[in-house]
């Protein structure tokens, strides 16, 4: 069309670390759901999306007011990518590494490094996304009083000495092995400069204590250093296909998170196949109900004409059997040029390969 037009859109901020360290936990918390109360043990199987509103962080970071009177929030809000911990889910964590602004890793407080720990650090060095540590689980450190969704700040006063030292003593192994790792790291309320020091939050993702800080510093950042990346258009929309899932009455279906522009029904696009690449055009796009996590359940979906970056869609299309998971998504906007597209695709995608194959 004729008119084009620029938004803010939301930063997509991975949450990755090792199995059972609380990541889906402090998603649910943030969302002020408990869908997913689950048993320890059992893990998370596939990537979700889900999007917590500017009006939502806004009520979040309100406790932090007297803290921060400047903090305004500027961004529409956040688009989360929750990742399963499990070893075997290597790729899933890579995708959701691949099209992160920022990151969030996860680290249980009374458990610190683990190897897939060691994984998410490697991911997000190779891809070079910007991170913070939220230091979880500080309610099960010894004689911890909880104060339900408390700043950090606060709660902190309320705990004995000796409490206080063992989760100094906690987090200062944590610096330890991401200094070993080649990062300077401090607790948030110390960090001078954050673009040199990566940032350590201790919180709760069960009492809701220190989430408001996490979310805070997180909105901070993203509008300090990374507001320009996050400006976009009305152009044909770019993505990254982070699953290939069949779906009820819909057949094969893909899960693309939307990084730029507009992607509406009937458009032409390309991705990777598992053998060659696919070009088909959008028949469906199918979005949760908002504050609702993109692993749908069957009958949540609601069709819409059009999306807009940033955000997870399900989209249905002809011949979408060969998808392949990981592959970039790119509406082509003139059928003219399929030709440099395919090129594109067929270059990206044998890197792609590799790389999926060496999971
Ligand atoms: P995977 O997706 O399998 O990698 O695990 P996860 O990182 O998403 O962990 P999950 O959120 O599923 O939490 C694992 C277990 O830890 C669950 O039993 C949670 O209730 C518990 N848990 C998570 N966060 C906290 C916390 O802050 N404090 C306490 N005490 N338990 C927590
Ligand atoms: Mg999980």
């Amino acid at each position: 069309s004729s008119t084009s037009r620029e938004w803010i859109r939301q930063p997509i901020i991975v949450v990755m670390g090792h199995v059972d360290h609380g990541k889906t936990t402090l998603l649910d918390k943030i969302r002020g759901t408990a869908v997913a109360r689950k048993e320890p043990g059992e893990i998370t199987q596939h990537v979700g999306a889900s999007i917590v509103p500017a009006s939502v962080l806004k009520k979040i970071a309100e406790p932090l007011r007297k803290y921060f009177p400047k903090l305004q929030i500027e961004i529409p809000g956040l688009l989360f990518i929750d990742t399963p911990g499990h070893e075997l889910f290597a790729n899933l964590r890579k995708r959701g590494g691949s099209v992160a602004d920022m990151a969030i890793l996860v680290v249980d407080v009374m458990e610190g490094f683990q190897p897939q720990t060691v994984e998410a650090i490697n991911i997000l060095k190779e891809k070079k996304v910007p991170f913070v540590v939220a230091a979880n689980k500080i309610d099960r450190i010894e004689g911890w009083k909880p104060t339900p969704d408390a700043p950090f700040l606060e709660t902190i006063r309320n705990q004995s000495q000796r409490t206080i030292n063992i989760l100094e003593e906690k987090i200062y192994r944590i610096a330890g092995e991401l200094y070993n790792h080649g990062f300077e790291a401090e607790r948030f309320d110390r960090v001078r400069d954050f673009r040199r020091t990566v940032a350590i939050i201790p919180i709760s993702a069960k009492t809701g204590e220190g989430v408001s800080e996490l979310l805070a510093l997180m909105t901070g950042l993203v509008q300090q250093f990374m507001k320009k990346k996050l400006v976009t258009s009305s152009e044909p929309a770019k993505g990254v296909v982070l699953e290939v899932k069949e779906e009820p009455g819909l057949g094969t279906t893909i899960d693309v998170i939307i990084y730029e522009g507009v992607l509406k029904k009937n458009d032409l696009f390309i991705i990777a196949g598992k053998s060659k690449p696919v070009v088909t055009r959008v028949r469906a796009l199918l979005m949760p109900r908002p504050l609702q996590d993109m692993r749908m359940h069957e009958g949540r979906f609601t069709q819409v004409e059009e999306v807009y970056a940033a955000t997870g869609v399900k989209v249905s299309a002809p011949d979408l059997d060969d998808a392949l998971a990981g592959s970039p998504f790119y509406v082509i906007p003139d059928e003219t040029r399929l030709q440099d597209y395919l090129k594109m695709v067929s270059e990206e995608v044998s890197e792609l390969r590799f790389k999926v194959e060496s999971d």
